[in-house]
């Protein structure tokens, strides 16, 4: 079943904590509705799981093929926005060895990020991996002048064509960029490059349902009919702009209230290890969109119970600015019993005939109640399993609820002016032209 269902009874809110911001909502839910169909603000995510290009999505199940059929490994060269949704759902739909299996077991090729760091070991590791394999190319820039991918790209485009020659290497190069400026726009169009667009009124970090995300996904193999069908039934569940019916505004009013009593740290938890590349994508989403003008809560992950040996005890007993939102994966879907054991030298028998979902759960629940009472507020979102559909829902949730959750903190959510002062730094000590002294 695709839904999803958020619990708020651990938190110790009142409910009037909660309902001061009904008016507000309502009147932000019809702002980003007017401004979504009106185009004026970067709101184009808000409708996408319904308004998207048809053709381009159908060009990108079609160009995905090709590379399925003729690449052992997808290069996606991306940072930011521009990788971590698609790494997200990939990790989160397929195998934790996925890239491990054979080619016959993965039934994809595989798929390396890149371009998301400018560490020399990481990237020589890469090459020296790809070497012996066939491999493609998504580069994948809104701006198109971010300069790590852009020194990625110009580093495996190099190698791609001194190993396939001009003509080959252009068929394996995939940009996914503006639809019209950027210095990506003008290579791919002057090397005629396939070219996937990035719809103008969709950030970086609310792409993931756009090209940005869907094309690498294809190539995985996932369903993303799926995705977005996943992310439609939230779109039509969301569209309500009553606090008291609508779970993602009540999710975005809960922040902001347990943030106003000092609670300025908010732990994605899992059980899921998984999920590892979705908080990833989370933090993203939360920290560039919220955190501004000396505001924001600070959002960061667990993994439980493996934090739990390390973070569990700050969590339980450490500075009191904390709360939890527990993704609860009801059914894992690839369940494990515990069988007895004559000796029961380990001590273990009590859990004999339980399965390993029903112990994960039950240290989930005795997890929530140490750290409700330990004062660490706790909201859960239920989903019954993990697949496209529930996914895509997820992702539609998250984004929805921190653009309205940084609305209500009255900060701007859709730009990232705090993340141009480190590349002025670098770009003057590297000596960019511009910017010298
Ligand atoms: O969310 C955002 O806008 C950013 O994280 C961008 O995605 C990131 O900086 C990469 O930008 P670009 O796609 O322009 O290379």
């Amino acid at each position: 079943m695709n839904n999803l269902k958020v619990t708020f009874k651990h938190t110790k809110l009142l409910d009037k904590n909660i309902a001061k911001y009904t008016e507000q909502v309502a009147q932000i839910h019809e702002e980003f509705h007017e401004k979504a169909k009106s185009k004026t603000e970067f709101l184009g995510w808000l409708e996408l799981p319904t308004n998207y290009d048809k053709r381009e999505f159908e060009k990108i199940k079609r160009e995905a093929e090709k590379v399925r059929t003729n690449a052992d490994v997808l290069l996606v060269i991306g940072i930011g926005g521009s990788y971590l949704g698609a790494r997200a759902t990939i990790e989160a739909l397929t195998s934790n060895f996925h890239t491990m299996l054979d080619k016959e077991k993965r039934n994809a090729p595989q798929i390396i990020f890149v371009g998301n760091n400018l560490n020399a070991s990481y990237i020589n590791d890469v090459i020296n991996y790809i070497e012996d394999k066939d491999f493609a190319i998504n580069v994948i820039s809104k701006s198109g002048t971010t300069t790590e991918p852009a020194i990625s790209f110009r580093i495996f485009r190099e190698i791609l064509e001194n190993k396939y020659g001009l003509a080959e290497a252009k068929k394996r190069i995939y940009a996914t960029t503006d639809a019209k400026k950027g210095a990506l726009k003008t290579l791919a169009e002057k090397e005629k490059y396939t070219t996937f667009v990035i719809p103008d009124n969709v950030g970086g970090r609310y792409s993931v349902l756009t090209p940005v995300g869907l094309f690498p996904m294809a190539v995985a193999g996932i369903d993303i009919e799926k995705l977005m069908s996943g992310a439609k039934l939230a779109q039509d569940k969301y569209n309500d702009e009553s606090l008291k019916y609508n779970e993602c505004y009540k999710y975005a009013a809960v922040r902001n209230a347990l943030y106003e009593q000092e609670k300025n740290i908010e732990i994605l938890v899992t059980y899921e290890p998984k999920l590892h590349y979705f908080i990833e994508w989370w933090k993203q989403l939360f920290g560039e969109s919220e955190g501004k003008e000396g505001k924001g809560i600070f959002p960061t992950g667990a993994e439980f119970t493996t934090d739990l040996h390390s973070l569990g005890q700050y969590i339980q007993e450490g500075r009191r600015n904390l709360f939890e939102t527990v993704i609860n994966i009801k059914n894992s879907g690839a369940d494990i019993k515990i069988h007895n054991d004559e000796d029961n030298l380990d001590g273990l028998n009590y859990l004999t005939g339980k399965s390993l979902d029903y112990i994960n759960r039950k240290a989930m629940e005795g997890t929530i109640d140490a750290h409700v009472e330990g004062d660490v507020p706790n909201i859960v979102i239920n989903i019954e399993k993990l697949n496209e559909e529930t996914l895509g829902h997820l992702i539609y949730f998250f984004e929805l609820a921190c653009a309205m959750s940084g609305k209500l903190l009255e900060i701007n959510p859709f730009n990232q002016p705090g993340v141009e002062k480190y590349k002025t730094n670098m770009f003057k000590l590297l000596g960019k032209p511009g910017y010298e002294e």
